[in-house]
């Protein structure tokens, strides 16, 4: 049996890759066409990971590397990806082979809702839980997501009006903040929401303004850490830490950015949000290093541009949100950013960015970077550029 669903599989993927190569030949691939083929892929290879750590207790899908598997515990940032990508599956699927490995991987993440060592819990929780909330309104999930906030709630200093992001570099850093930390609001927002308690939303509106004060330049890209003096409650120090230097723009930031403020005006409604996702996606669409298929360089200011690696999980950051903000924006500008959006996904869907089945360790887009400057993950699968293409992918879905 197992054979014959592999079999039927295989000539289904292969329908589909040759009417996509055939119609993109023509011109005439339809973006609808992209999305459902890309679903029908990202089933089959998702199920494939999943698979391989099944029996390993607690260990999650981190990146592959030199062919070999990359794996983590729930501890590493990233561990609430894989199965936020499984949800988005599963909610395109309807795959019952999906969901259960979506519960399963989700469970893994459990104990980090009690992290309040730094600010990932947001990112690990939200991507995971929040997902599997959406999805099935599981009553347990809503415990996990909000004692997750109230954790996350403990890094907040008034006197700073911030999350702290990270505890170490402390000789450096009085009370570090990364654009990255931006993406955790959105659990707080949700625990405001949920439980009542308006902290959690006084708490993200603080974070969000302060960071649109310090965090961004006049032309609207943005620093990757700013460091805050705790008696008075302005920066110190602005600094890089993934970036090529500190007055560069670092891809991913940029886009964790766009897309903060982006989900910052969909749940707010305060204006200033929205003009300030519009204002970086301005920067980022023209900027002069932006290639023509929108796949970011891992840092728009490297001074090896165009030889250097593009960041496949910058675009899907970027892609997600542009699709997002198109619905906020009059016509003209909402066109732009699908434009741009649409480009992405084409060429992330194309085998350029889009591995083969039961490669690329099971993941399914190529070419991210973690951090070029500390050499770790450069050129490799990341769970999060996967978790947001397919966010992206599911956003377009719902407009078809
Ligand atoms: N939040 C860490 C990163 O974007 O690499």
């Amino acid at each position: 049996m197992k054979n014959i669903i592999l079999i039927y599989t295989t000539l289904l993927l292969g329908f589909i890759s040759c009417t996509f190569n055939k119609k993109a030949e023509e011109g005439k691939t339809s973006l609808n066409l992209i999305v459902d083929s890309a679903f029908v892929f990202a089933r089959q290879q998702s199920l494939f990971l999943a698979e391989k750590y099944k029996d390993q207790e607690g260990r999650l899908p981190r990146s592959f590397e030199n062919n070999k598997d990359v794996s983590s515990d729930s501890r590493w940032w990233c561990s609430g990806f894989f199965p936020g990508s499984l949800w988005y599956v599963f909610e395109n699927t309807a795959d019952s082979a999906v969901l259960k490995y979506a519960e399963l991987y989700t469970d893994r993440v459990e104990r980090e809702k009690y992290t309040t060592d730094n600010h990932d819990v947001g990112f690990m929780i939200y991507c995971s839980f929040g997902n599997g909330y959406r999805l099935t309104h599981n009553k347990h999930y809503e415990e996990v997501m909000l004692t997750a906030a109230q954790s996350l709630r403990t890094r907040y200093n008034p006197q700073v009006g911030l999350i702290r992001s990270w505890d170490h570099n402390k000789d450096k850093w009085q009370y570090p903040v990364i654009i990255d930390n931006l993406m955790n609001l959105e659990l707080m927002l949700w625990a405001a929401d949920f439980s009542g308690d308006t902290t959690f939303k006084t708490i993200a509106l603080s974070h969000a303004d302060k960071t649109m004060k310090h965090h961004f330049r006049p032309n609207y890209s943005s620093y990757h850490v700013v460091s805050y003096d705790t008696i008075s409650g302005e920066p110190h120090l602005k600094q890089t830490h993934q970036g090529y230097s500190d007055e560069s723009s670092w891809s991913r930031g940029q886009a964790w950015g766009l897309y903060g403020y982006t989900y910052m005006y969909r749940e707010t409604k305060e204006e200033r949000y929205l003009n300030q996702a519009k204002h970086i996606a301005n920067y980022l669409i023209n900027h002069p290093h932006m290639p023509e298929d929108y796949i970011p360089y891992w840092d728009y200011d490297s001074p090896d541009v165009p030889n250097t690696y593009r960041d496949v999980s910058a675009a899907t950051v970027m892609a997600s949100a542009l699709i997002e903000l198109s619905d906020f924006v009059d016509e003209a500008l909402g066109k732009q950013y699908m434009k741009v959006a649409e480009t992405q996904v084409r060429v992330l869907a194309s085998p350029e960015y889009t591995a083969k089945l039961g490669e690329n360790g099971g993941f399914i887009l190529k070419h991210s970077v973690g951090s070029y400057p500390a050499n770790s993950e450069v050129d490799v699968p990341l769970t999060y550029a996967d978790y947001y293409y397919l966010e992206a992918l599911t956003r377009l879905k719902k407009k078809q």
